[in-house]
């Protein structure tokens, strides 16, 4: 099977066995035949993965749809399927007035992948609105519910990715949304977007409608220029350390974290080293932000991979900084 369709890199490369789950209660049976004793991988929207070669084994794509939901109070329980796309998600929930997703409006990828990596955007991290997940235990053959705290949840982290990496697959995930809810306009781009329009109070609607604007000008839409949105993570430091850094370079880019140390952005740092725009073979670097990588039509995983080793070398030498990809590699 090519996973070209697949992967939003657009990546040419080929599995041995390869199933759509659209059904959870599939995964019982498929852990009875013995499936997950070899090698697998799950796979959702296929927007933060890069396969640098041939997948010997099984792909599993969660194609599961379906969103409920009950009020409580001031708050909105709303449970998704696995399969269901992240942006179809947040404007089902946007349409009906449910807040707190609507920073993360435009975000690829799929619902069962968003806690995996706590994805987040513009201000808003999943684990603002996370309540619980539902998730099948490819080990146990059972599922299994995580809480908010269960997850260990950090900047682009949590237990799915690190301890449990691989072993559980998210089959639902309950966020807990607000009826009444404080717009969060903290993040620059909103605000200025917002006074070009003349909003003075925004709605919900109003900040996905924003969100959405600033990402198409900013990121390459992946049916168009294969791509995994940002390639690496902000590298995260210390405080003397970023004092020293400042030093050389005054006009680093940092945002100052709770627990006293400092966030980069990984983009300026690229861009300092006179990557964006830049192309690399079959490979380039977005014109508009230094943190993605794309694949302009030809490119494979192994050159797009190659690419990334050469940021990530200029990024030691100039910053002494390590970058870390935030995509998985495969
Ligand atoms: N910058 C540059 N040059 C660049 C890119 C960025 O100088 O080429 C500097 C600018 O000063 C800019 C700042 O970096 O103001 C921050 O850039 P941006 O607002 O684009 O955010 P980011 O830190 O690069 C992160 C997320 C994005 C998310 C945005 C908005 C990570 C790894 N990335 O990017 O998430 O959309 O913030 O919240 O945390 C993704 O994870 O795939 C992703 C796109």
């Amino acid at each position: 099977v090519s996973l070209k369709p697949f992967n939003t890199f657009g990546v040419d490369a080929k599995a041995n066995q390869f199933i759509k789950v659209e059904d959870e209660n599939i995964l019982k049976e498929l852990h009875s035949a013995g499936l997950f004793e070899r090698q697998f991988f799950v796979l959702g929207g296929g927007s933060n993965v890069l396969f640098t070669r041939d997948y010997e084994g099984l792909i599993l794509q969660i194609a599961t749809k379906g969103i409920t939901h009950f009020i409580e109070g001031n708050y909105i329980y709303v449970t998704a399927k696995g399969g269901e796309v992240w942006n179809e998600f947040v404007w089902h929930c946007v349409e009906r007035g449910f807040a707190g997703v609507e920073n993360m409006a435009l975000i690829p990828g799929t619902v069962g992948a968003s806690p995996v990596q706590n994805i987040g955007a513009y201000g808003t991290e999943l684990m603002d609105i996370f309540y619980s997940c539902q998730a099948f235990d490819t080990l146990t053959g059972e599922f299994t519910t995580f809480q908010n705290a269960d997850c260990q949840f950090t900047y682009r982290d949590s237990i799915f990715k690190s301890q449990y990496k691989g072993q559980y697959i998210i089959t639902s995930v309950t966020y807990k949304l607000a009826v009444n809810h404080r717009i969060n306009t903290s993040y620059g781009a909103i605000e200025s977007e917002l006074k070009q329009r003349h909003i003075n109070t925004p709605t919900i609607k109003d900040i996905a409608e924003v969100v959405s604007h600033i990402r198409v000008e900013k990121l390459p839409d992946p049916s168009t220029i294969g791509n995994a949105g940002s390639f690496f993570k902000n590298p995260i430091i210390s405080e003397g350390q970023f004092q020293q850094l400042q030093q050389a370079f005054p006009d680093i880019v940092f945002y100052p974290m709770a627990d006293q140390r400092v966030k980069l952005a990984a983009g300026w740092l690229i861009e300092q080293c006179g990557w964006k725009g830049k192309v690399d073979g079959n490979v380039a670097v977005w014109k508009n932000q230094a943190l993605v990588l794309t694949n302009p039509g030809q490119a494979n995983g192994s050159e797009i991979y190659s690419t990334s080793s050469k940021i990530v070398n200029d990024i030691q030498q100039k910053f002494g900084i390590e970058l870390e990809r935030e995509v998985n590699i495969l």
